[in-house]
């Protein structure tokens, strides 16, 4: 029976887009996810985050909830375009107010708040400047970031600088299916430049203000498998695994991006700099932790996708989630040995992990998934036979403590340990909060 150190933390993960909703109240400024989700066809269900779960209004009943799962910690982002409307320049206190109430709720009830900086919402005035393209936007994301640093110090427990920084450059810039809503390599690659380099600023303003407390980033990584035994499938592999995973963790542990995908990129007509050895410096700044997002691995080929020419394959045979996402728990501990083995991170957080379902409230009033259950259970299976081979990981958030707004998805995928009745904004616990509280509880599997 796999056994949990009494120190080892256990939380649930929300980002505040997905869940606020309040969209433009209190002085918050429009985000390129209010402006996208806005945008007609954007959405798969035509719905916005303008409410999402109303968490703004209910984060009382939710923490209360969380309290009553027996969380350790509570992940969450907070709204760059709640603190400066703007982006930049003129701070807005009823935003600040915001963040300060729901960190002094969860302390008081002896939950450590966890805070993403950013969590892919920039606010539109900067977008309309260029966004993540523009290196202005990596000065505004350091001031963003020294003012939270001096407003909530010590009472946040974990700081993270960015969520899946691929995400926000290539499904934002490059497949358009998350805001700004771009389709241009170039683009992208230009953007996750900054994004580390923003990242690696903040670090740096993290020092200089004195914070005592653990800060890292969060990189959405995969193993990448072949999906057939022949080199040029090799080939293909190594390029995908240099796309999603090497591009962040090589420029944020070693200092510089993998020469190999710059001379691919280049010749396929993309420039993109390797950092100076000062941005070097900055960029590989000692981390406290490493936060890994783990969902599912990536069983690549050779093929027509214009810049990578590799493709995706579906394995036939596998369980997949209702976000069409293979269901591979081995993937959990594959993708921890080897951020281990090749990059050494001082501590590790599995800062995401979870199963969409299409989930139901039964006659009697319960939601019986036991499809994320068994998820979650295989998953931290995996875990602990990582961390009983040595690697140092120090806590696990499942996504979601509710369902919320997914993305482009809208609410068409339910995350969620608490279902949300979208009309009523009843929140319902489903089979899978006990199994989590259970755990928390033994601090074991059974
Ligand atoms: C991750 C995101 C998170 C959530 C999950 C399902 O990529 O960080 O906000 O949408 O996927």
């Amino acid at each position: 029976m796999p056994r949990f150190s009494s120190d080892f933390l256990f939380g649930v993960a929300t980002a505040a887009y997905q869940v606020e909703g309040a969209w433009n109240e209190d002085g918050k400024g429009e985000s390129i996810w209010d402006r996208f989700a806005h945008t007609p066809g954007k959405i798969l269900d035509g719905m916005s985050g303008d409410v999402a779960c109303d968490h703004y209004h209910r984060y009382h009943e939710d923490i209360t909830l969380m309290k009553e799962l027996g969380v350790d910690a509570y992940r969450f982002s907070i709204a760059w375009s709640r603190i400066f409307p703007e982006g930049r320049g003129r701070v807005n206190e009823k935003g600040i107010d915001f963040y300060r109430k729901l960190i002094e709720k969860l302390k008081s009830v002896g939950i450590r708040p966890v805070v993403t900086l950013y969590h892919w919402d920039l606010p539109q005035a900067l977008q309309d400047e260029g966004g993540w393209e523009n290196e202005a936007t990596v000065q505004a994301f350091a001031d963003y970031a020294r003012l939270l640093f001096r407003t909530f110090r010590d009472d946040v427990d974990i700081w993270i600088t960015h969520n899946e920084p691929w995400v926000v450059a290539f499904i934002g810039n490059y497949e358009g299916r998350h805001a700004p809503g771009k389709e241009d390599f170039g683009a992208a690659l230009r953007v996750s430049r900054n994004l580390l380099l923003s990242h690696g600023h903040a670090v740096r303003v993290f020092r200089e203000e004195g914070v005592k407390k653990p800060i890292g980033i969060t990189l959405n990584l995969s193993p990448v498998h072949p999906a057939r035994n022949d080199e040029e499938t090799r080939k293909a592999v190594r390029r995908y695994d240099g796309y999603l995973n090497r591009w962040f963790l090589d420029p944020l542990f070693h200092g510089r991006f993998p020469e190999d995908m710059l001379t691919f990129y280049s010749t396929k007509g993309f420039s993109i700099p390797q950092f100076n050895p000062q941005e070097s410096a900055l960029v590989s700044s000692p981390l406290d932790f490493l936060g890994i997002n783990y969902y599912f691995r990536s069983v690549v080929a050779e093929g027509s996708e214009p810049v990578l020419e590799t493709r995706l394959v579906e394995s036939p045979d596998a369980e997949k989630s209702s976000m069409g996402w293979e269901v591979y728990p081995p993937g959990i501990y594959e993708i921890i040995q080897r951020v281990t083995r090749d990059y050494a991170p001082k501590a590790i957080y599995i800062t995401e992990n979870g199963y969409a379902s299409f989930d139901v409230v039964s006659p009697q009033g319960s939601v019986e998934d036991d499809k994320r259950i068994d998820y979650l259970r295989n998953h931290l299976l995996q875990l602990s036979r990582a961390i009983a081979e040595g690697s140092p990981v120090k806590g696990y958030f499942v996504w979601s403590i509710m369902d919320n707004f997914e993305w482009s998805f809208g609410f068409t995928q339910r995350f969620g340990l608490v279902y949300t009745d979208y009309v009523t904004l009843r929140r319902i616990p489903k089979k899978s909060f006990y199994f989590y509280q259970n755990l928390i509880r033994k601090r074991a599997l059974e």
